[in-house]
């Protein structure tokens, strides 16, 4: 059979990166099954051309394929008429309920890591102030706006349980619900208690051995930079996942390291955690490594293990022994070389 993937490399550095991590699947070979790459279309730049930010082929074309890799897209702070963020509508639309999030940092060779960090950040993904329903009025007192914020039990208990799968699979098996229930009693106090009720709800005990703990946001931050080796997997609501897995990669060196899938029961797409860096882009100095390891983890979601393992090893020793770095790890790198060094390795 054959693996096809709908590459949407979207704005910015997204059209210098996806390429990259295409030709680092593509060294896989016999590792993987014959793959075929559908190059489909989505974005700011998209919609500047077309008026459409996400076209229904794209989407169409996405049910075609087994799994996707996304890049970045522009997303201008001030509102536009016509415009809304498709990696936001494409979770919703393939019902991508999880944004899962290693944060992995591995020690040059020879030194010694004080600050080992390895942990996973599983983020709820359709719901909570996502579901962008803001309005504005006015008062006496002038403007007021505000937004909902949904939290749903259904959607709290599946991003519990595909963290607490998650957990099973790790060495050291802690799970904290990260929430702030003690001001949002009623919103994330709804999170907490439905991602508690889940090992109540599977067969015998298969969550027994998970260390469930829990930690309010503000204060899970503060301790992430302390002390970030406590954390193993981290589960919480959209927006605290958002930004907790931004901090979390400061403390591995890069955003242009950190990887992500969105996941459903149906499809995976594999997305880098940054975005689509407009101060660096057409410079051919972006990192490739967030989207290779991207790749990696959206092959391992898959079952195609030994792929991933390779690609995630080859990143490894690009960072640790070859030490092949772009600019924004200190080095002076082009993504090309990166990606040549990748392959080499591979
Ligand atoms: P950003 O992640 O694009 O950039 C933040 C900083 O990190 C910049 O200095 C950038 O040069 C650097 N950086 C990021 N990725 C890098 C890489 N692979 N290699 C080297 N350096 C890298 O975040 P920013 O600047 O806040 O947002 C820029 C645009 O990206 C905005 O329009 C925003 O809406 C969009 N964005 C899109 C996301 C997505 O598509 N999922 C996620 C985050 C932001
Ligand atoms: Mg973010």
């Amino acid at each position: 059979s054959k693996l096809r993937v709908g590459l949407i490399p979207g704005d910015g550095i997204g059209a210098e990166v996806i390429p990259a991590a295409r030709r680092a699947i593509e060294a896989l070979g016999s590792d993987i099954p014959k793959t075929e790459f559908v190059d489909l279309e989505a974005g700011f730049e998209l919609f500047a051309r077309s008026g459409d930010a996400l076209p229904e082929e794209t989407v169409e074309a996405l049910g075609e394929c087994d799994c996707a890799l996304f890049g970045a897209v522009s997303s201008p702070i001030k509102k536009i008429t016509g415009y809304s963020s498709p990696i936001v509508a494409l979770r919703k639309k393939l019902d991508l309920y999880a944004n899962v999030r290693p944060v992995v940092s591995v020690a040059a060779k020879g030194a010694e890591d004080t600050k080992p960090v390895d942990l996973v950040v599983v983020r709820e993904n359709t719901e909570c102030l996502y579901v962008k329903q803001e309005s504005q009025t006015t008062s006496e007192r002038g403007k007021e706006a505000r937004a909902i914020r949904l939290i749903t039990e259904y959607a709290s208990q599946r991003i519990g349980k595909m963290a607490f799968e998650l957990a099973l699979g790790r060495p050291r098996q802690v799970f904290t619900i990260i929430h702030k229930s003690n001001v949002l009693s009623v919103t994330d106090g709804l999170f907490r208690e439905s991602v508690r009720s889940v090992p109540r709800l599977v067969e015998n005990g298969r969550y027994d051995n998970v260390k469930i703990e829990e930690q309010i946001v503000d204060s899970a931050v503060y301790r992430l930079f302390r002390e970030p080796q406590i954390y193993d997997v981290m589960v919480a609501p959209n927006l605290y996942g958002d930004i907790i897995s931004d901090a979390a990669a400061a403390l591995v060196g890069s955003l242009g390291l950190v990887p992500s899938i969105n996941a459903g029961d149906n499809f995976v797409m594999g997305e880098p955690v940054h975005g689509s860096a407009p101060d660096i882009a057409g410079q051919g100095i972006a990192n490739p490594l967030a989207s290779i390891r991207s790749a990696a983890l959206m092959l391992r979601h898959l079952g195609y293990t030994s792929g991933a393992d390779r690609l995630e090893r080859a990143v490894n020793e690009v960072l640790y022994e070859a030490q092949v770095l772009t600019p924004d790890m200190g080095g002076k790198s082009k993504t090309q070389d990166v990606l040549d060094e990748v392959i080499r390795r591979l």
